[in-house]
């Protein structure tokens, strides 16, 4: 089990409520510049960010994921989300960040607390996470964090704001560290 609430030095993570819905509508998923490598398309009014939040409820009471509201404490705003999806022995890293956020060491700082929880879950053996060939930004997230880069995914999935062709992906990863 993962905590409902982490702290970190500029940032709150915290669990999603459906009260939530038009914060994180109006504050980053309906901005095109932040949807444009994501498998999720931009927002287009409340009710596709309250859908997001009941799929991810459920989602989140199967076990299938765990995902954190990101709250920057100087702004006490809802700011993006981070989170994890398991899949057998495997958990992918995923995140998003309000477009103001961006480039101050905010993912970085929010990945940072997140990775050593994701290890105290049983049975999870590997962290991996994939971003498209051209997000570099993303990419360097996750070297800073630890993972390493694997390869390229060629084909791998659809990003709708990219159009309808599986795109080229980066693949890194990272085992369970000994000892833990
Ligand atoms: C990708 C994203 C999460 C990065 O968040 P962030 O808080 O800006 O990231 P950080 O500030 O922690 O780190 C960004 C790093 O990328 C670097 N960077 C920025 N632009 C870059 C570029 N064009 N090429 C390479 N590196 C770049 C920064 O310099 C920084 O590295 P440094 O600390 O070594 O200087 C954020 O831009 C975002 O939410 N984008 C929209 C949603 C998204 O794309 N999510 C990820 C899907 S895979």
């Amino acid at each position: 089990m993962l905590p409902d609430r982490i702290e970190t030095q500029r940032l709150i993570l915290r669990r999603p409520t459906m009260a939530d819905a038009r914060s994180i509508f109006e504050n980053y998923a309906s901005n095109p510049r932040v949807t444009r490598y994501l498998c999720w398309p931009t927002h287009r009014s409340l009710a596709d960010a309250e859908r997001f939040l009941q799929m991810l409820e459920e989602s989140m009471r199967r076990g299938e994921q765990f995902t954190w509201l990101i709250e920057h404490r100087a702004q006490r705003k809802v700011g993006g989300s981070i989170g994890v999806v398991l899949q057998g022995n495997r958990a992918a890293l995923g995140y998003c960040l309000a477009e103001e956020l961006w480039g101050q060491g905010n993912t970085t700082e929010a990945a940072q607390a997140v990775v050593p929880l994701v290890w105290s879950l049983p049975g999870v053996e590997r962290l991996e996470a994939v971003c498209h060939v051209e997000h570099l930004r993303s990419a360097r997230v996750l070297e800073k964090i630890g993972l390493r880069y694997i390869g390229i995914d060629r084909h791998h999935s659809v990003l709708p704001a990219l159009g309808r062709h599986r795109q080229d992906m980066l693949r890194y990863g990272v085992s369970r560290p000994a000892g833990i």
